[in-house]
């Protein structure tokens, strides 16, 4: 049995409607809800979010960052033998979309499940899969994030839904002679479930209370610049690093303010940070996924690179996964 494990691909996906904040400004002042581009831009660092079509769903932006992965690690989706989805909006309420997403990849028979920790999944999703690849349990896992955040916000609210937008990112993870996955660090604290969350259910064949986003956006930002710190220094400890030896931090995209003060924490340059909130909103669990494969894709991250990616959402939850590429 192979000991560690390894990204081998990336992928990712951004369903082809883009909003300029310019053009979400027009859309929300048409039902007399006024924002600005400078005042989004300012606030956040978001200059454009993605937003799926009517009847596409997470399962279907999953799939194209996923054979997308697929194809960088050589790999076929027949010999993949886990698959995990880390999503806050699935398609259904059961099955997984995992489940679906493996259907829609034509394969069968290999584990399949959905991790649910909203911004913070794609670093639970991962860590369970290295886990699972070091116990022998899986050898090849694709790992998805993936969201259509579009369908929880409330479009009249304007303090939260110039921030979110829809989109997946992909990994294929190997079970490895050499190490990839270094440290990882999760954390919950469930006593701040009303700063963030979306409060409906189904029940009786209805949505019983508020199927909308909601947010106490100061709370949040002083959590999470604080627990990010925190998961980002206990993920070097355990292996040993020092901040200085980071090529890139790949944060969770949800504000450029949030990314700048954990760069600062870390005496980081924002130069080693991978930023794409400007361009995707915040995608929740697609965001790291979408920056990791960004990053890949452009140049700047190369096999070899020391990465630390890290994630805090709603629950609150939050935690950093360190890895050599
Ligand atoms: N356009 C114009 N004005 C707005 C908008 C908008 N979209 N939204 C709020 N305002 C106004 C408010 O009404 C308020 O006006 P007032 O002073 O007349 O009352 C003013 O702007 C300031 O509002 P605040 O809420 O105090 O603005 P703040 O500086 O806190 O910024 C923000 C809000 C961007 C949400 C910030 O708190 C934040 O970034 N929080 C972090 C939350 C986050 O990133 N969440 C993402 C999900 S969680 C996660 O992924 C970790």
């Amino acid at each position: 049995m192979k000991p560690f494990s390894r990204i081998t691909g990336t992928g990712s996906y951004l369903p082809p409607r883009r909003l300029t904040n310019a053009d979400l400004a027009a859309e929300l002042a048409a039902n007399g809800v006024m924002t600005s581009d400078d005042w989004i831009v300012e606030r956040t660092g978001i200059r454009a979010r993605h937003f799926a079509a009517p009847g596409v769903f997470c399962s279907d932006l999953g799939l194209e960052a996923a054979k997308l992965a697929l194809l960088a690690a050589n790999v076929r989706a027949q010999d993949i033998d886990l698959i995990i989805v880390a999503t806050s909006t699935p398609d259904m309420v059961f099955p997984s979309t995992a489940c679906i997403l493996q259907n829609k990849l034509g394969v069968a028979g290999c584990a399949a499940f959905d991790v649910q920790a909203v911004c913070s999944g794609f670093v639970y999703a991962l860590t369970i899969a290295d886990a699972m690849i070091k116990t022998g349990a899986a050898s090849k896992a694709l790992v998805v994030g993936a969201e259509v955040f579009s369908r929880l916000l409330d479009f009249k609210d304007r303090t939260t839904c110039v921030l979110f937008g829809d989109g997946a990112g992909a990994v294929v993870l190997e079970a490895s002679d050499t190490p990839g996955i270094l440290a990882s660090d999760l954390h919950a604290d469930g006593k701040h479930v009303g700063i963030l969350c979306v409060p409906g259910h189904v029940s009786g064949g209805n949505v019983l209370g508020d199927p909308l986003l909601k947010m106490d956006g100061q709370a949040v930002f002083k959590l999470a610049v604080g627990v990010l710190d925190e998961a980002a220094r206990a993920v070097l400890a355990k292996a040993g690093k020092k901040a200085s030896d980071i090529d890139w931090l790949i944060p969770h995209q949800a504000n450029i303010r949030i990314m700048q003060s954990t760069a600062k924490k870390l005496k980081l340059p924002m130069g080693k940070v991978i930023v794409t909130v400007d361009q995707h909103g915040n995608t929740s669990a697609a965001s790291i996924g979408l920056a990791l494969d960004a990053g890949v894709r452009s140049g700047k991250i190369k096999a070899g690179d020391l990465l630390l990616l890290e994630g805090v959402g709603g629950g609150f939850t939050w935690g950093a996964v360190l890895l050599n590429l």
